[in-house]
């Protein structure tokens, strides 16, 4: 049984697919035979048959590292622009804490923590306040002097120095983590 509308439309259907049929030629019996008697011998070099198309697709290939470049290379441009963001936000946040020292120590050292788990080591740290004094020197034009130079230079050391303090205390914490459970029960018989 049947819906008589559906039976319409699977017989369209039909005709549909017989007149693109028409138009696509298949292989014929004899074709299909020397298909499949080819198959059988490349099957059995088939990992050949990879690596020569591989070498083959050289145009290809070339089009996707190109694509895959700009990827990366967006990828990159948009972490250091984050990255100036976050500088700049915590920046602002030193400026704010200058009167409060032991502020402004606990969140550069709790920095520097986080930077161990970047796997951003303190010896790049310098470049980030070189790198501002640079920038905001032609802002501030002939207001920027010797002793404010100083000044700017003065704090970035004092962060830099907390950021590297927070970088070695999590490490050490991260290296006494990964000491096996056994080292440790081991050391504590020791000192027993
Ligand atoms: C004075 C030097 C630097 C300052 C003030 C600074 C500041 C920051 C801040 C505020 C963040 C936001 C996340 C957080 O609070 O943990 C951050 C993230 C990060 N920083 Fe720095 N940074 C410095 C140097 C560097 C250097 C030299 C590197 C690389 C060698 C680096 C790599 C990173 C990475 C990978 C992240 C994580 C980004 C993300 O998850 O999107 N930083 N940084």
């Amino acid at each position: 049984m049947g819906c008589a509308i559906s039976g319409l439309a699977a017989k369209s259907e039909l005709a549909d697919r017989s007149r693109e049929d028409a138009a696509v030629e298949h292989p014929n019996e004899e074709q299909i035979q020397m298909i499949k008697d080819s198959w059988k011998v490349i099957r059995d070099d088939i990992a050949k048959v990879g690596i020569i198309m591989f070498v083959r697709q050289k145009k290809s290939l070339k089009t996707h590292i190109f694509f895959l470049f700009l990827i990366v290379l967006c990828e990159f441009l948009k972490y250091v622009f984050n990255h100036l963001v976050e500088v700049m936000s915590f920046i602002e946040k030193s400026v704010a804490r200058l009167d409060q020292p032991e502020r402004l120590e606990a969140l550069a050292v709790e920095l520097g923590k986080s930077h161990y788990h970047y796997n951003a080591p303190p010896k790049y740290y310098n470049y980030v306040g070189a790198e501002f004094i640079c920038a905001v020197q032609p802002i501030l034009k002939e207001q920027w002097t010797t002793e404010l130079e100083k000044a700017w230079k003065t704090m970035f050391q004092f962060v830099t120095a907390l950021m590297k303090q927070g970088y070695q205390e999590e490490s050490a914490r991260q290296r006494q983590l990964a000491t096996s459970p056994k080292d440790r029960l081991d050391k504590r018989n020791t000192a027993l």
